[in-house]
């Protein structure tokens, strides 16, 4: 079993990978494989509304030379995919919104190949607006018939400014680490293991 993490920062080395890493020291220990990968900060370009995915219906997007569908490959092949980013004004990154809308359709004109995978969303934040950047992943979620993961909190690290300070929110990080438990949980069940 395989989960991916796709990480929405423009900082590899951020608060968001810190909290994915956190959650994968628990994936691992569980078995299951994981990668981390990187939207935030690439060239990643916004759904054009060709509809060319719904015509071809060959399991890609018509938009090439930018990493979508090298990404969603990897989205299509893992049990478990987590959709991560900083809180940027209350939502997302516009990267990680660029890999929802044109994963959302691709998936979706070829037949629903995100049916029943698990999803969680991880949201970095520093003050507030987090709430919002969360239900921004979970409607991909709820549309592609994934079943969503939870924690004792919301998916949320509380990290400053500084890339790292979330090391200091430890319920934060603990809330990662039972996201982690619970995800594993249900790619068992899944998975009839
Ligand atoms: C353009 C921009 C907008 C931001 N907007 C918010 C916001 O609305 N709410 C908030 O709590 N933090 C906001 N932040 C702070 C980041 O969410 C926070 O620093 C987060 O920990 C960064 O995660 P990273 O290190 O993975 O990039 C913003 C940061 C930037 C650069």
């Amino acid at each position: 079993m395989k989960v991916i993490a796709i990480n929405g920062s423009p900082r590899p080395a951020g608060n968001t990978s810190i909290m994915l890493k956190t959650l994968f020291e628990v994936l691992t220990e569980e078995g299951i494989e994981t990668e981390l990968l990187q939207v935030g900060g690439t060239d990643i370009r916004g759904c054009k509304a060709c509809y060319a995915c719904i015509k071809s219906k060959n399991g890609h997007c018509s938009t090439t030379g930018d990493v979508f569908n090298d990404l969603f490959d990897k989205m299509v092949e893992a049990d478990g995919i987590i959709l991560a980013s900083p809180t940027y004004f209350a939502d997302i990154t516009p990267e990680l919104k660029a890999l929802i809308d044109r994963s959302g359709f691709v998936s979706r004109a070829n037949g629903g190949l995100f049916r029943h995978k698990a999803g969680a969303a991880v949201v970095a934040l520093r003050r507030g607006g987090g709430i919002h950047a969360y239900d921004s992943i979970n409607h991909l979620f709820g549309i592609c018939q994934m079943f969503t993961v939870g924690s004792t909190y919301w998916n949320f690290g509380f990290g400053g400014r500084e890339a790292g300070d979330v090391v200091n929110d430890t319920e934060g990080l603990d809330n990662m680490r039972d996201l982690g438990r619970s995800m594993a949980f249900l790619l068992r069940k899944l998975n009839n293991q």
